[in-house]
């Protein structure tokens, strides 16, 4: 079965589909939205080419790029960024269950895309009382005409959302469709006594959905799910090659305790020392020689510094080298030992709060800040 039942049906199975997106997700037709060719991971899925395979993915629980590298020809230098998609169904709903909507709210939409969250949602709403916002003007002129083609006209506004939708609110509801490092505070402007859900982090981490209710110019809430979006254009941590980051020479080598595959891969350690760190991203390079061995490298978006740790499995002390103005490994061995020394919180307990001076992360309430006061990340240029 290759049609829209399918992706009812699956959503259905997963127990991701509620009964207030039923009609929705029955009535819009995926197909309306996503291009002739599309990529899902390293595949590239032509209609004409495969159009059983292409039906096959749109009616299923898939993320699918529908661009690369901001739409620009050529390769940026070997690198494929994906830049828009039509999200995972399964996880398009979750978002919308922590935005819990009801009916007559008004939303805001930043992240078009190909229009299929904001067909879902207008159909669910009213066309009136959505607006949805994207940086990208032929991307904002397709989700337009996809919109149109499925029966829906909310508006469209082609802009930086990341300044919200002046002109459009107040909302009650702001749904962010691609990750921010900074909560921008247009947005809890324009959604004064509501709540907002983004996706949320930095290059170190961004797999975390920021849920916050605003109530006097403030917005505060907790983390949760596991996103996994694109950047918002405006706010792109680094990305790249090694051979691109590592200029310094070592300047530092020494040892750790703290297990590298771990922290890259438990949740609760990544996310409590990404809150605390600015500009670094890291990246996990296995050996391929069958040791399981692998080296973390932490790179600084500004590209001056890194450090590398080196994992074998066995150990429980693992080399450290450190080159360039940063230590950067002495840094996360601080935020990780301030993470330890509260007792290895799970992320749930922590929450974010975001006023006029920027936003700080706190630890079970509000008035125990985990990192200082209203941090404001230095952000990578677009
Ligand atoms: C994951 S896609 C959104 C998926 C979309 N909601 C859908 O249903 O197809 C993220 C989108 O955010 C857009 N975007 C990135 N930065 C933006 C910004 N500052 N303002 C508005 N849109 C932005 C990208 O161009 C991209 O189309």
């Amino acid at each position: 079965m290759s049609d829209p039942k399918r992706l009812v049906e699956m959503l259905t199975n997963l127990g991701a589909l509620t009964p207030d997106w039923q009609a929705a997700v029955s009535e819009i037709d995926r197909a309306l939205f996503v291009p002739d060719t599309y990529r899902n991971g390293d595949r590239v899925i032509s209609r004409a080419e495969s159009p059983q395979t292409w039906a096959r993915y749109v009616y299923g629980d898939l993320p699918l790029t529908t661009q690369v590298n901001d739409g620009a020809e050529g390769d940026d230098g070997g690198l494929e960024t994906p830049t828009s998609s039509t999200s995972m169904p399964s996880l398009m709903l979750e978002m919308l269950r922590l935005l819990d909507l009801a009916d007559g709210h008004r939303v805001a939409e930043i992240g078009t895309g190909t229009g299929y969250n904001a067909a879902w949602l207008a159909h669910r709403l009213g066309d009136a009382n959505v607006v949805t916002v994207e940086t990208d003007p032929a991307l904002a002129a397709q989700a337009q005409r996809n919109l149109a083609a499925a029966g829906r006209h909310p508006a469209v506004v082609c802009g930086d959302g990341l300044a919200g939708v002046p002109g459009h609110g107040p909302f009650d509801r702001l749904v962010c469709t691609c990750s921010v490092q900074q909560v921008p505070y247009p947005w809890i402007e324009q959604t004064p006594t509501g709540r907002i859900v983004t996706p949320w982090g930095n290059g170190f981490f961004s797999g975390s959905f920021a849920v916050l209710d605003v109530a006097d110019g403030v917005a505060r809430g907790h983390f949760a799910g596991r996103p996994a979006f694109m950047w918002a254009r405006q706010q792109r941590p680094g990305r790249g090659f090694l051979r691109d980051y590592i200029h310094a020479p070592t300047a530092a080598q020494g040892s750790t305790r703290i297990q590298p595959e771990t922290l890259y891969w438990d949740l609760d350690q990544r996310f409590a020392v990404a809150v605390q760190l600015t500009g670094v991203w890291p990246m996990l390079v296995e050996a391929d020689d069958g040791s399981k061995e692998s080296t973390l490298w932490l790179l600084t978006d500004d590209r001056r510094s890194w450090a590398a740790v080196d994992y074998v499995p066995g150990h429980s002390e693992f080399h450290v080298e450190q080159g360039g103005p940063r230590q950067v490994w002495d840094e996360v061995e601080a935020a990780h030992g301030r993470w330890q020394a509260a007792g290895a919180p799970t992320r749930d307990r922590f929450g974010l709060t975001v006023d006029r001076a920027g936003q700080s992360v706190w630890l079970d309430t509000p008035q125990a800040p985990f990192t200082p006061a209203a941090v404001v990340p230095q952000l990578a240029g677009g």
